[in-house]
């Protein structure tokens, strides 16, 4: 039996890593937690004349490598199984940094059509009118339409694990077999279902992103963003995306999340839990719209998620509506005394955002329901689940009184 080595995380299971990864005592105080950095420059080699300033391989100046970033980059690439990876400021720098370093003007990608906001606009008006990158958006549910979508200069097929906000689930084995046969890159981003509940780069994606503001740190106080690959692959974003468009990570951000994420696995467990539950709830109350979640028998892609995901979960984020108007929505979140109205997800509390029937870009690529009612996105924390489940009741009460039942 191999003996497990909490420096080596070959050796130990995910929860061990999720520990000790990117951590170390500090050499100097004998402190068990790596400490905080703030540094801009890291002393110089005796000679400096030949170093390469965007791709040093060593700590220089904070804007391509510092320490606790480093030691969240270290972390992060075993969690996720890759060779290596690199933190930025936010998901979205680690995003632009991926297509960036890997697309020319002239070339061609395949997105999918149902994409974080961020990500539809880049490939809506920024990348193809101002660089000429085109884009076609498509259907990851249906691989017929992606094999379709090929076209001579495709160069990258860009998907989202559980994409934000309809939770249409991608076959991430399925559209890696269709990129590497066009000989292109599949790049995901999976930041809706964190390892150890995915890790896309085992079914064949190439790179993996993360919005670290979300899941990973957890605590709903730091913004990051990583990406995550091969060695050579990672070494290009780096090289073209981090010291020369700059969007690093503080160090303050990089120590807050290497922190947020030693409780990553225990954490996950009960938001998919949790998720689970609520979502049930949800779906059996008759004042509700519609319930989109992967855990859901009724969710069109459940068997795809169920095999993908193995049995560990289906995420934490959920869209639903109550069947109502926009107003309706409105009163129905103002009326909630646990869930708080605000963006973002994978938060430790629960969060709620009304989104109206064309609130998002790309909207109209939505299911039809999602289109008739808007959506509420609820990214389901770490609160006692039947505490979650009474405030959605009471505010439901509150809006949409049940048919009082005869008693006689
Ligand atoms: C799936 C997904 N990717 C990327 C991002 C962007 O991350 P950040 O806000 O850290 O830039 C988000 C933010 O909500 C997201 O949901």
């Amino acid at each position: 039996m191999t003996r497990p080595d909490k420096h080596d995380p070959a050796t130990v299971a995910e929860a061990t890593w999720a520990v000790h990864g990117g951590n170390e005592p500090d050499a100097g105080t004998g402190a068990l937690r790596r400490p905080l950095i703030m540094a801009n420059s890291y002393l110089l080699p005796d000679d400096p004349s030949e170093l390469d300033w965007s791709n040093p391989g060593r700590m220089i100046y904070t804007r391509t490598s510092g320490a606790n970033q480093q030691a969240l980059e270290t972390k992060l690439a075993a969690l996720e199984g890759g060779d290596a990876a690199i933190a930025f400021a936010s998901g979205v720098g680690a995003l632009h940094a991926v297509f960036f370093s890997q697309l020319r003007s002239g070339d061609h990608v395949l997105v999918s059509d149902v994409s974080y906001e961020a990500v539809w606009r880049l490939f809506t008006e920024l990348l193809p009118q101002r660089y000429g990158i085109e884009a076609t958006f498509v259907d990851v549910a249906d691989l017929d339409a992606v094999r379709a979508a090929f076209r001579p200069n495709t160069r990258l097929v860009h998907a989202e694990t559980i994409a934000n906000p309809t939770t249409k689930v991608a076959d991430v084995a399925a559209l890696a077999a269709l990129a590497h046969q066009h000989g292109v890159l599949l790049t995901i981003d999976n930041t809706f279902t964190p390892p150890s509940l995915y890790r896309p780069l085992a079914d064949g994606a190439d790179l993996v992103i993360h919005s670290l503001t979300k899941f990973i740190n957890g605590h709903g106080d730091a913004m990051g963003g990583a990406v995550i690959g091969g060695a050579d692959l990672v070494r290009r974003v780096r090289a073209d995306s981090l010291s020369d468009l700059g969007a690093v990570i503080s160090p303050f951000n990089a120590w807050l999340i290497l922190r947020g994420s030693v409780t990553l696995p225990l954490r996950l467990r009960q938001h998919l839990a949790n998720a689970q539950k609520v979502a049930e709830f949800l779906a059996s109350d008759a004042r509700i719209a519609f319930v989109a979640y992967p855990g859901l028998a009724s969710h069109p892609q459940h068997e795809l998620a169920v095999r993908q995901f193995e049995g560990r979960g289906f995420g934490g984020v959920l869209a639903f509506a109550v069947d109502g108007d926009t107003a309706l929505q409105n009163r129905f979140v103002a009326a909630l005394r646990v869930i708080t109205s605000a963006v973002s997800l994978g938060h430790d509390e629960t969060l709620i955002v009304h989104v109206g029937p064309s609130g998002r870009g790309g909207a109209e690529h939505y299911p039809e329901h999602f289109q008739r009612y808007g959506h509420l996105r609820l990214s389901v924390g770490l609160e006692d689940a039947d505490d979650l489940i009474a405030d959605l009741s009471g505010a439901l009460d509150e809006v949409l009184p049940s048919p009082v039942q005869s008693t006689t």
